[in-house]
């Protein structure tokens, strides 16, 4: 049990995972604003480094034991998260595959608690993988907070020691941390009080 005001878990999560990715660039970036806020303490999480399998197990059924320890320990960095920041590019007018099948893995784990989308891409900066992602974090009773990051042609977006260029870049992650702070504080205390779906 946490007190109201102690601090809050926020996950954030890099979803490409193709070498010679940009997204660790955007990742860190955003992770250095969350940092700076007392209210939040930051974990990061890179599907990189949890190589889960498409082939999903039948429900009931145990996958071997290699993927079930890479299940159980993204499942224990995702379970411990008061609210995420998925840091997605786009990948054909929507999200990569590598964040579609954790998704798929997990339920439980992102109910009832909010979700920031830090984007990046082309000329759309990847608001489209960012619209699909309502969708689908809606399914998983996730709560998609209004405000987004986005950096258009993102390559040109930061500097040799991931900085980004564009001071807008700041105010954008302040906006979305407040809205991120918010949320995760009320939906801790509501599930503390109604356990989600009981
Ligand atoms: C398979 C693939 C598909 C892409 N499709 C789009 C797209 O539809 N729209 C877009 O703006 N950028 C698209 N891009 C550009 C990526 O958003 C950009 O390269 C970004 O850096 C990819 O993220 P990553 O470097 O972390 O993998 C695509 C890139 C890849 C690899």
């Amino acid at each position: 049990m946490t007190a109201p005001h102690d601090p809050l878990t926020l996950v954030v999560l890099t979803a490409s995972v193709r070498d010679g990715r940009l997204g660790p660039t955007v990742a860190d970036w955003f992770a250095d604003r969350a940092r700076a806020r007392p209210e939040l303490v930051v974990r990061t999480v890179d599907l990189r480094d949890f190589p889960l399998p498409v082939t999903l197990p039948e429900p009931g059924h145990e996958p071997p034991p290699e993927t079930a320890a890479v299940r159980d320990e993204l499942h224990d960095e995702l379970a411990r998260a008061d609210a995420y920041a998925v840091v997605t590019p786009e990948y054909n007018h929507s999200f990569p595959a590598s964040l579609k099948n954790v998704l798929d893995w997990f339920l439980t784990e992102w109910a009832a608690k909010p979700v920031g989308l830090v984007s990046y891409g082309g000329l759309a900066g990847g608001l489209r993988a960012v619209e699909h992602l309502r969708q689908v974090f809606a399914e998983l009773h996730a709560v998609t907070v209004r405000e987004t990051v986005s950096f258009h042609t993102a390559w040109d977006r930061f500097d040799t020691h991931g900085a980004a260029l564009d001071p807008a870049a700041d105010a954008a992650a302040k906006a979305l941390l407040d809205q991120l702070h918010w949320w995760a504080r009320a939906l801790r205390t509501a599930r503390q009080e109604h356990p989600y779906g009981s």
